[in-house]
């Protein structure tokens, strides 16, 4: 008989205590913070999951690889394995090192994006739609239908709607749209992948315009496996196959390889342009270093180069998916609202459903996000309005699960707590937001418990 049991295809060789709270503690804590789980010290938190990103543990073969990195400021032969690890998955003829995906995003828009410019993604991730805007373009975000109801099941609920696209170009005129985006995994709308049937179509679709289509790539072996298990016609291939064929199609790329990377720190950015990676490069030597580092030290490069490869392991694709689901169908299971089918990185639970008594205004997410601290120091993150304020479609709690850190009875501890809170869900209020900043606001932003959501709650949730 065939063993099924799915395993961490890992061993532990350093361990990291991590350290427990009491509930005064915690409470004490949050009020300090303005109930804004970013200004919590993470030696309060006993279950981590604010995000996937930089948050990794690094393999042995990616230690060793940092010892062999190469400090030079020009020509540094980390340079050239991290070109090369990248060039062999990605295919792009300029690879170009940035401190992480958010600093490839400005690049990116600050050489090919203006005002009056309009820029579709399936969805926008809250720096690159900060980035685009920042530069006076317009940030559109054309995920399908279904990607919009939290509990519906699709396979490639992080596709882009293509009927939307095309009538969009139409629209403003191709002159006004610089480039395509598309987000694999498309973590703010549920960490749900993108078929290649889909970026085929989008590739078509800006190929009639004459329009770039680049790939925000940060996810992209995740998306890979998704399509290895999903798509018809790619069972028999590997990732790494599956992710060459996802890049063929795109112009250009950013990457934060403090995702799929398997690293601490890092991103680049890639494009088959000229012209284009020319005036980036100039522009990364403004601001983040020489084409050869781009603010990261050589050490970097050489964990990168390696962490992109294991990343593609399926061994190891097919425990991150499968461990990310257990949480998922475990809450789901006992009736909590989330985002269906599981993504690749995260659970996200649908605070709207979770909280129905409060209205998006008053913040179920970040009230959701603030329970679970309360009643077990887990950290999460709230996607929805206070992260994207109108453009907010769902109030989501992401539950970001770090590469290789955490094993089964973690998870299982996890899951123990969300169901506790949601015993508990009639008795949480909203918060009212007492400072925000002009832009990013969810990373500072303080509030307070707005009390009168209890008293009003029966039938502010018929109202909705
Ligand atoms: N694009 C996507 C889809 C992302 O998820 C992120 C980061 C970025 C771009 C920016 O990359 O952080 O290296 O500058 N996401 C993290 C998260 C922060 O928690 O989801 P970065």
């Amino acid at each position: 008989m065939a063993i099924k049991t799915i395993i961490e295809p890992f061993r532990i060789k350093t361990v990291e205590a991590i350290r427990r709270t009491t509930r005064e503690e915690r409470q004490r804590l949050l009020e300090a913070a303005g109930y804004n789980l970013f200004l919590v010290p993470a030696e309060a938190i006993l279950i981590d999951l604010l995000t996937d990103s930089g948050t990794c543990a690094m393999s042995t073969e990616q230690w060793a690889a940092m010892m062999r990195g190469d400090e030079s400021y020009a020509g540094s032969p980390s340079f050239t394995r991290f070109r090369e690890s990248v060039q062999a998955i990605f295919g792009f003829k300029h690879v170009i090192p940035t401190h992480q995906g958010r600093a490839a995003e400005r690049i990116l828009f600050s050489v090919m994006c203006k005002k009056g410019h309009v820029v579709p993604n399936n969805t926008h991730f809250d720096t690159t739609r900060a980035n685009c805007e920042f530069v006076g373009a317009e940030a559109v975000d054309l995920p399908i239908p279904e990607a919009l109801e939290p509990a519906r099941v699709h396979p490639f609920k992080g596709n882009m709607d293509t009927a939307r696209l095309a009538e969009l170009i139409e629209r403003v005129g191709a002159s006004r749209v610089p480039l395509v985006m598309l987000t694999v995994t498309n973590n703010s709308g549920g960490g749900q992948p993108v078929s290649l049937a889909n970026l085929r179509e989008v590739k078509q679709i800006c190929a009639r315009h004459g329009i770039p289509l680049y790939m925000d790539a940060c996810r992209f072996a995740e998306n890979a496996y998704f399509i290895k298990l999903r798509e018809p016609g790619y069972a028999d291939k590997t990732p790494r196959e599956i992710a060459r064929e996802m890049f063929r199609h795109a112009d250009g790329c950013t990457m934060s390889a403090k995702k799929d990377g398997l690293a601490n720190i890092g991103g680049f950015l890639c494009t088959n342009d000229d012209a284009i990676a020319q005036q980036e490069k100039d522009l990364l030597i403004l601001t983040e270093g020489f084409p050869t580092y781009g603010g990261l030290a050589g050490r970097d490069l050489d964990a990168i180069a390696v962490g992109l490869n294991e990343a593609l392991e399926e061994d190891y694709l097919n425990y991150r998916i499968v461990s990310t689901a257990y949480l998922g169908n475990h809450i789901a299971r006992e009736g909590v609202p989330i985002v269906q089918p599981p993504g690749g990185h995260a659970i996200y639970i649908d605070a709207r459903a979770f909280l129905p008594h409060i209205p998006p205004e008053r913040l179920p997410g970040v009230a959701l996000a603030a329970e679970l601290y309360l009643e077990g120091g887990i950290r999460s993150v709230e996607i929805g309005t206070l992260m994207f304020g109108e453009h907010a479609t769902m109030d989501l709690v992401r539950l970001a699960i770090p590469r290789r850190v955490y094993t089964q009875s973690h998870v299982d501890y996890v899951v123990e707590v969300i169901l506790e809170v949601w015993q508990k869900r009639a008795q949480i209020h909203g918060l009212e937001l007492t400072y925000q900043a002009p832009f990013l606001r969810h990373f500072t932003a303080r509030f307070k418990l707005a009390a009168s959501d209890a008293a009003t709650a029966p039938s502010r949730s018929k109202a909705e």
